[in-house]
């Protein structure tokens, strides 16, 4: 008897329906009213009262197996119905494309291209991989110059130098070589600095430097391109610009705005202050120009360089700037592009 039913349960285990009938003749067969298993059952009366117990679990172990079986053949045949339903159906919709979001430093980036390409300026891009001159020696940097430890340089190749970009100016001192004024360029890019990596710094980070060279051009003309980014980009109409060095630019400053102290985050971020600095900027020094090949009695200009994280971090409130290369879905997906 018990041997029977363990047999039972064997056949139970193997059995695999491929339509919906045969599973249903196997359900009549097995738990059906005249079924099998209750065949059993009313066995279990004549079997002897030591044996009882273990024919009971017999039972329930086959009993169980068959209902199980059952729900998974019946769950597998459904999917299935499904699956050639749609296949049959040359109407139905299609299956959605997955569209990701743009990044949120190429959102910001695109964002400070449009504003500085409706006061004609355009984009230019140079190589990640330069070569001392075009980083250092062109923009006022000799070797000796104490400056370039400003900049820790990742170097490929010394003497002579290959190098890691520190500052997209590099591109700009390519810019200079093949065109002469007037010059309104744009280099955005990724730049590399050997610092350890901290919520706030990284040694991979993008930059947006701007380069404008032409006759007459002022400092006065600096500021107020300036105050038209501020305004376009952050809705912040007040800006100072503090004293500062870099070798390229003389006069050289770095560019704070008012961010405001209306609210917890204002204190947090402008350190009670309401002032947060956003770039670098200054006229370019008339070295840079000569190097270039350009006259500098007969032109001048500005410059200005700003991080697109620190720029996005404010905007966005991004407490950390690691956030940005962990190519985490759940950040990415946080940021829809506008343009
Ligand atoms: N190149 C500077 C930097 O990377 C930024 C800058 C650009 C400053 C142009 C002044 C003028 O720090």
């Amino acid at each position: 008897m018990l041997d029977k039913v363990k047999e039972l349960i064997g056949e139970v285990n193997d059995f695999k329906a491929t339509t919906k009938e045969e599973l249903e003749t196997f359900r009549i067969k097995y738990v059906g009213k005249k079924g099998i298993l209750n065949d059993l059952f009313a066995e279990f009366k004549n079997v002897a009262n030591d044996q009882k117990k273990e024919f009971g679990q017999a039972l329930n172990t086959f009993k169980n197996a068959a209902e199980g079986k059952i729900n998974e053949m019946k769950a597998l045949l459904e999917d299935a119905a499904l699956e050639s339903d749609s296949l049959n159906d040359l109407t139905r919709p299609a299956e959605p494309l997955k569209l990701g979001s743009r990044h949120p430093i190429s959102i910001v980036k695109n964002q400070i291209i449009d504003v500085f390409s409706r006061i004609g300026f355009t984009v230019s891009e140079g190589p990640e991989i330069e070569d001392d001159w075009h980083n250092f020696t062109a923009l006022n940097l000799p070797e000796y110059h104490p400056a370039r430890d400003m900049q820790d340089t990742f170097f490929i190749e010394q003497n002579p130098d290959i190098l890691l970009r520190t500052h997209t100016s590099s591109v700009q001192t390519r810019y200079m070589e093949n065109n002469q004024p007037p010059i309104r360029t744009l280099s955005p890019g990724r730049v590399f600095r050997n610092e350890d990596i901290s919520a706030r710094a990284h040694c991979i980070f993008h930059q947006v430097e701007g380069l404008y060279i032409d006759t007459d051009v002022s400092f006065a003309d600096l500021k107020q391109t300036l105050l038209y980014f501020t305004q376009e980009m952050f809705g912040k109409s007040k800006i100072r610009l503090r004293p500062s060095y870099f070798p390229f630019t003389e006069p050289s400053a770095e560019v704070d705005i008012y961010w405001g102290l209306e609210t917890e985050t204002d204190y947090k971020i402008t350190k009670g202050t309401g002032w947060l600095e956003i770039m670098g900027c200054g006229m370019v020094d008339p070295n840079v120009l000569k190097n270039a090949n350009i006259d500098p009695t007969k032109y001048s200009g500005y410059a200005f360089g700003m991080g697109i994280e620190r720029i996005a971090m404010l905007l966005y409130q991004i407490p950390d700037i690691r956030m940005f290369y962990e190519n985490d879905v759940r950040f990415l997906e946080q940021f829809k592009a506008i343009n």
